[in-house]
Order: structure tokens, then C-alpha cells, then sequence
């Protein structure tokens, strides 16, 4: 394109390919005849001309009252207002504006003038949109006096279960969800359900595989998105794909949500965000309602996750009448305990924040747990990692003696995640291995360990180790986030990340 379009007379400045598409449409508003919409048809035939994902604003000082937008796989909403309306990529930035958003569909244009926004199809058919009114309060996307926004939203957290739990999950009684018409008979013909997430969501499904597996006996696969669209995945009829996604705009879950109708099997999507793109493509949705998170290193957008997997199981299994339905009631009451223990680790956050200050120069730290405790040392040492910029990995605790125990030695931190009575014997046994090459300790536990020779020990409550990740997670994300500010970095816009990606 560049090529023809410098053949044509075109300068380039740059080597971005956004570059191109000013440059196309200008080509194609002077090949235009008719006076009658012209810049949006020039925009139109630009666009025709476009391979991949977008999310484009035109404005031309040959139209100075109007703008066109269009989009393809990348997000983009408008903001209708009085006298005036917004776009923006994502609902929270103009939150203090207006409450009314548009959500426009792929190849959907917009005109958007102060006045009025007119939509057309892909052909430019005019047709009518109604908005779409989001609750979220636009003092949610502020920082409420707290010194960075990923603070705030871990101190969020209580509040954030409860509106995830909403009116759900009660005791004794059926837990539901509205709009979801799964029923126990579809469950039944199901030979395995994948969830498909990436990053920190990806985290949360492997902690709600374990709750659908023991609840429900469905074998759960649990699929990093960017492998999933291009390993050719075994699913058709039989299998509930699970997408995970705060935003709901990932380019690489979008995709893999896609290939999975594509190949006849029912999608469920689970989003932080009202009308996001995978909400819009898959069959059934729901709604983790944890309030605008932003910043990048996601906190209480995975908490909330993993309540809502561990409500889903609980349907799921109520559904299929799969697990004791005492056990069950037991669970629930756990569930409904979790803000008021959340609060509790809370409470200390002073202990965390001495721990930090001893350990923030370190190079390399180790997280290792068991079953669903490994599953949180990932979540861990992925947290520390994105603001912290400290090498980190995390590690099945009987996995450490085939490699990676080569490289611990003196000035090495190794945090360990102990909630499992059954498991932690064995998880300790790999922390003294540890400890005699030198390694500090950290641990994370609801357990009484007596006799340990332990750096530093912090306590949680106990809860159902199908939820604890939700109570020994707040201690690593709050180590993360201490860690952070001692090395004076920028908490909420760590280096290279972006909350959203859209891009492959
Ligand atoms: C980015 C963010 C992560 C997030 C991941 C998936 O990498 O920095 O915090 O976990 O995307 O985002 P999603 O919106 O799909 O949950």
C-alpha cells in the first residue's frame, strides 16, 4: 500500500503502518465524484483496502464539524453527551462525562458530529442505535485519596466479592444467575470444558478449574489464548469454552473465542466490562461486576474471578446434583465469609511493607505452592514481576528439585504458598531444601507450622482451599506492589505493559 500510495505521489514520515491510512483515504476523497457523503465514503473504501484489527478516528480539516470511526477487533466507544459526544477505547476514560456509551460492531461507522451520531453499516446503510447506560461511578475510575490506583483496587477487594457474589449465591437456596440458560442436561452431554484466558485471568482459570473439576467431576483444560487459536484444539459439540478476559478486548481471547464457534462448541464469556467485544460473540456471558480496574497489574479484576468460577462450579454442580449438597452449603459459607477475612490480611499490610523494605533489591525470587497454592504462587511472582521488574518464577514445590533448584543460593528469596493441610507437609520439606542452600523464606499460610525456620511468616485466615487463593494472593500482591514503591518505579504504569492488548 505504501508503494502504491507513493507511486501516487504520497510522502511517508514514519514507519508506522497507521501512516497508511490518512494517506488512503485522502486518495480515495479525491477520486470521489459525488459531493453526497464523501468523507465517509472516502473513509469506506480506505477501509475496504485494510487487513487486520483497528480501531480508527477520522478527522479532516476538509469536514471540521465531524468525525468518522470505524473498528475491526479493537475496541472503540462513543460517549453520547448533551451538546457534545466522546470516543474513547475504553469506558472509564470518559466515565466523568457521560454515562450513555454506543458500542459499535466491526465494519459499523459512525458519524459523529457535536450535535448527533448517525451509524451505518458496512455498505453505508443508515440504520438506529440505541445506548447503552453503564452504573459504573465515575469516581470509581479516581484514586480516592490512595497513592496509586493498583492500592485503591486491592483495598477494593471486599467490596468488589460482594458485588461479584451479588444476589447469586445465597444458603440454601439455588444459586442462579440471570440470563444464563445453561441447563443440567447440555452439562450432561459434555466431555470437557476449556477455559481460555491469557495473563493474570489465565491465572484465575486455573484456580476455577479446580472447583469445576472437584465439584462437578468435568475435566477442565486450561488454555493460554495466543497457543489455543493455533494448536487446533480437540472441541466441537461436547465442549464449554470458558473465556476469561477483565476486558474483554484481548486480541488473542477474542480470536480463540471465534475458532471455537467456528468449530461448534457453546462459548462463555466472562468479562469485568459491560458490552466488551468477547461479551458480544459468545453465547452466554457473565459479569464479574468489579467496578473500573485501572491499573495495569490486575488485582481485584482476579479475585473476582475466581469467585465467580468457584459460583459457576457451585451451579454447575447444584445443576448436575454432582457433589454433596451439604459440602456445598459449607462452601457457600466460605464464599459469603471471604470480604470481612479479605479485610483481615488487610490489616496487615504493615507487616508486608516491612518485609518489602528488606527484600526490594533482590534480583530473583522464587514462588512455589501445590495444587491450587501453586496456582497463586503464579499469580504471585507474575505480580512481582510487572511492577517490580525483579526476575520471578513460580514453581510446582516438587517440581523445584529437577532444575531450578540449581540456581537458589544465598540472597534469594523463595515465597512459598502453604493453605493445603494435605499438601503442606511436602511443600515445607521443599522450603527446608531451600533454606539449607542459603534462600530466604518467605510463606504464606493458614496452617499452624510449628518449629519452622522461616524468615518471615504471614498469617491468613482459614477458608475452603477452593477459594484460600482469594485470601493468600492479597499478601503477594500487596509484597508486589511495597517492592515496587521501594524501588520508586511507576506502580500503575509499569514499563512495556498495557492494560488492554489488542494487538496479537
Ligand atoms: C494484559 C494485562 C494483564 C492482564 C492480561 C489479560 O497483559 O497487563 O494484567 O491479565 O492483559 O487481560 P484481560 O483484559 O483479557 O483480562
Amino acid at each position: 500500500m505504501r508503494e502504491f500510495l507513493i507511486k501516487n505521489g504520497y510522502h511517508f514520515f514514519s514507519q508506522t503502518d497507521t501512516e497508511v491510512i490518512p494517506n488512503l483515504i485522502h486518495y480515495y476523497y479525491t477520486k470521489e465524484t459525488l459531493e453526497d457523503n464523501k468523507f465517509l465514503r472516502a473513509v469506506q473504501a480506505a477501509v475496504h483496502d485494510l487487513k487486520g484489527s483497528y480501531a480508527i478516528e477520522v478527522i479532516s480539516s476538509l469536514c471540521p464539524d465531524k468525525m468518522v470511526v470505524v473498528r475491526k477487533d479493537s475496541p472503540l466507544v462513543i460517549g453520547k453527551g448533551s451538546n457534545e459526544n466522546f470516543i474513547a477505547s475504553d469506558i472509564p476514560a470518559i466515565l466523568s462525562y457521560t454515562k450513555d456509551f454506543y458500542l459499535l460492531d466491526d465494519y459499523e461507522y459512525a458519524v459523529i458530529t457535536k450535535e448527533q451520531v448517525q451509524f451505518f453499516d458496512s455498505t453505508l446503510k443508515e440504520h438506529q442505535k440505541s445506548t447503552k447506560n453503564i452504573e459504573w461511578d465515575a469516581t470509581a475510575a479516581e484514586k480516592n485519596g490512595y497513592a496509586d490506583y493498583m492500592l485503591k483496587e486491592i483495598h477494593e477487594q471486599p467490596t468488589a466479592i460482594l458485588e461479584t457474589i451479588g444476589s447469586r449465591l445465597k444458603l440454601e437456596e439455588k444459586t442462579h444467575f440471570e440470563d444464563l440458560t445453561i441447563t443440567s442436561a447440555y452439562l450432561q452431554t459434555l466431555s470437557k470444558i476449556c477455559i481460555v484466558a491469557c495473563g493474570t485471568a489465565m491465572h484465575a482459570g486455573l484456580v476455577g478449574k479446580d472447583a469445576i473439576e472437584k465439584l462437578c467431576q468435568i475435566p477442565v483444560e486450561v488454555n493460554i489464548a495466543s497457543e489455543f487459536r493455533y494448536c487446533n484444539p480437540i472441541i466441537g459439540e461436547k465442549t464449554l469454552c470458558i473465556y476469561i478476559s477483565q476486558s474483554g478486548e484481548t486480541a488473542d481471547t477474542l480470536a480463540a473465542l471465534k475458532l471455537a464457534k467456528e468449530k461448534g462448541a457453546k462459548t462463555l464469556a466472562i468479562s469485568n466490562v459491560v458490552g466488551s467485544s468477547i461479551t458480544r460473540e459468545a453465547d452466554y456471558t457473565i459479569y464479574t461486576h468489579a467496578g473500573p480496574e485501572i491499573a495495569v497489574a490486575s488485582t481485584k479484576a482476579y479475585t473476582s474471578q475466581v469467585i465467580l468460577l468457584n459460583i459457576l462450579a457451585i451451579y454447575f454442580a447444584e445443576l448436575l446434583g454432582s457433589y454433596d449438597s451439604a459440602k456445598l452449603e459449607e462452601l457457600k459459607a466460605d464464599i459469603l465469609s471471604l470480604p470481612s477475612k479479605i479485610e483481615n490480611v488487610l490489616h496487615e499490610k504493615t507487616q508486608i511493607e516491612e518485609i518489602a523494605k528488606k527484600i526490594y533489591t533482590e534480583h530473583d525470587m522464587y514462588f512455589i505452592g501445590r495444587g491450587t497454592d501453586y496456582h497463586v504462587a503464579m499469580e504471585g511472582s507474575l505480580k512481582l514481576k510487572e511492577i517490580s521488574y525483579i526476575h520471578s518464577e513460580a514453581y510446582a514445590a516438587g517440581e523445584l528439585k529437577h532444575g531450578t533448584i540449581a540456581l537458589i543460593e544465598n540472597g534469594i528469596t523463595v515465597v512459598g504458598v502453604l493453605t493445603n493441610p494435605v499438601l503442606t507437609p511436602k511443600t515445607i520439606s521443599n522450603l527446608q531444601e531451600v533454606v539449607s542452600r542459603g534462600a530466604k523464606t518467605l510463606i504464606v499460610t493458614n496452617q499452624n507450622l510449628r518449629n519452622t525456620n522461616f524468615d518471615f511468616t504471614i498469617s491468613i485466615p482459614k477458608v475452603n482451599n477452593l477459594v484460600s487463593p482469594i485470601l493468600s494472593v492479597i499478601p503477594l500482591q500487596l509484597l508486589a506492589y511495597y517492592i515496587s514503591k521501594n524501588k520508586g518505579l511507576d506502580v500503575d504504569k509499569p514499563r512495556n505493559l498495557a492494560k488492554s492488548v489488542t494487538v496479537e
